[in-house]
């Protein structure tokens, strides 16, 4: 349970110990069994859902060593059929990623979640890996987990993914690179794009076009194993962002820093941008990501239509939300049906505790709109979404807010609360 406090004052911070990116220490921990060598991995993210998919990697035989400063993941010469089911707690990206990896590999696996996991839609996985050969089964058919994968070897494909997903996407280039001959996958527009980058950079054989905005990856089967990974995860963008927001509905200042500038991932800081937030954005270096600092100035807000890219901020909406609840006039959010298959139906929870704040909203099947106004004191439910909690703890820096369940930031951003402290009292 935690209580937040009104902010008593502007805050002018400089954080350097937001957590680490989920999606690239997720697939850290997955890729580094495609090398033959150990992995070295900086500033793993020590969230619950990134700590499972590690020990994941070891119950398929990896060796793991984690001195503190970094982690080594030694891989297994060939991956191991393991003793027992694997667990992916909260995380979507690891069940989905996995099913693609272990979907070519010679063994019985059996991947399964927390409650929330186990509602969430697998078939968008299990359907094109069975089309390529895979047994793959779980309830309603193949499409809620626990999920059971016999693996082995696999057809090469030529694959249209109706939805923008890196998570399919991943999943797919997996299999792609197990698959007999070359494979194609397309989806509509780019979804983040650190699979290709990473794999890419262990010298994966992939080939990326854009027309129209729709990609086009060409995936060459591996030969032989990739060159291991040696990296420092950046911060995560899309936890930067909650204190972004603090900073721009309080018309504060921080700098956030060492984040991926990956353009796939700072979306939601153009649109802040947008409804009237000053940002810069500082580049710093460049190796398999862009990566920077940026520099968030609070301002007036005005009301923002959100149509486009919707993939590029689908974890940041509900905090782009509450930067709409104190803005001047109506906001849009349209095209972001895959809201309702996250952690939670991310465009129910956020509307209902908007509801509770006193601010007017309305609910469509892919989104919403929100009429900026003056939030007030409320008990927030958490439907046991880590974004949903931070997202209205942020809220809460202006209104005060009571939310009861708040165990699920554990799974991405563990040290949350101890940052927001710095902003504002939070009672635990
Ligand atoms: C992720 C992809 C996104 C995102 C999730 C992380 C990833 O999901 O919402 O938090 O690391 O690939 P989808 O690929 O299902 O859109």
């Amino acid at each position: 349970m935690i209580i937040v406090k009104k902010l008593k004052q502007r805050f002018d911070l400089e954080i350097d110990n937001i957590a680490t990116d989920k999606s690239i220490s997720h697939r850290c921990a997955i890729f580094s069994l495609l090398s033959d060598k150990p992995s070295i991995i900086k500033n793993y993210l020590r969230g619950e859902d990134t700590m499972n998919s590690l020990k994941i990697a070891e119950l398929l035989g990896a060796k793991i060593e984690d001195n503190g400063e970094f982690i080594k993941i030694t891989p297994p010469k060939k991956l191991k059929e393991p003793f027992e089911i694997l667990d992916c707690g909260n995380s979507g990206t690891a069940i989905r990623i996995y099913s693609g990896l272990l979907a070519g590999i010679d063994g019985f696996f059996v991947l399964t979640g927390d409650k929330y996991l186990r509602k969430r839609p697998m078939k968008r996985v299990s359907n094109p890996l069975r089309d390529i050969g895979a047994k793959i089964d779980g309830r309603e058919n193949g499409n809620l987990a626990p999920l059971s994968i016999r693996g082995g070897k696999l057809k090469s494909f030529n694959y249209e993914s109706k939805i923008s997903s890196a998570q399919v996407k991943s999943a797919m280039i997996l299999a792609g690179l197990n698959g007999d001959s070359k494979s194609i996958y397309k989806e509509p527009t780019l979804s983040r794009d650190h699979t290709e980058r990473m794999l890419k950079g262990m010298g994966a054989e992939l080939y990326s076009t854009i027309e129209d905005n729709k990609v086009t990856i060409e995936i060459t089967p591996l030969k032989r194993p990739l060159e291991p990974l040696e990296l420092e995860v950046p911060t995560d963008p899309s936890s930067a962002f909650f204190f972004a927001v603090a900073a721009t509905i309080s018309k504060s200042k921080v700098i956030l820093k060492n984040l991926t500038l990956n353009p796939t991932r700072i979306e939601a800081f153009k649109i802040l941008e947008k409804m009237g937030a000053k940002i810069e954005y500082i580049l710093k270096e460049d190796k398999y990501e862009p990566i920077g600092d940026i520099i968030v100035q609070g301002d007036s807000l005005r009301g923002v239509e959100v149509t486009e890219n919707i993939s590029w901020l689908i974890d940041e909406i509900p905090a782009l939300a509450m930067a709409m609840a104190v803005a001047e006039g109506r906001s849009v959010v349209k095209n972001g049906k895959e809201l309702r298959v996250k952690e939670s139906d991310r465009i129910k929870a956020t509307v209902s505790n908007l509801e509770r704040c006193g601010i007017k909203t309305e609910e469509f099947e892919d989104g919403f709109a929100v009429i900026g106004g003056t939030p007030k004191f409320a008990e927030i439910e958490s439907f046991g979404d880590h974004r949903i909690v931070m997202s209205f703890a942020i809220l809460g820096i202006l209104s005060g807010v009571k939310i009861e369940e708040t165990d699920s930031v554990l799974t991405s951003f563990p040290n949350f609360v101890k940052i927001l402290k710095n902003i504002t009292e939070v009672e635990e």
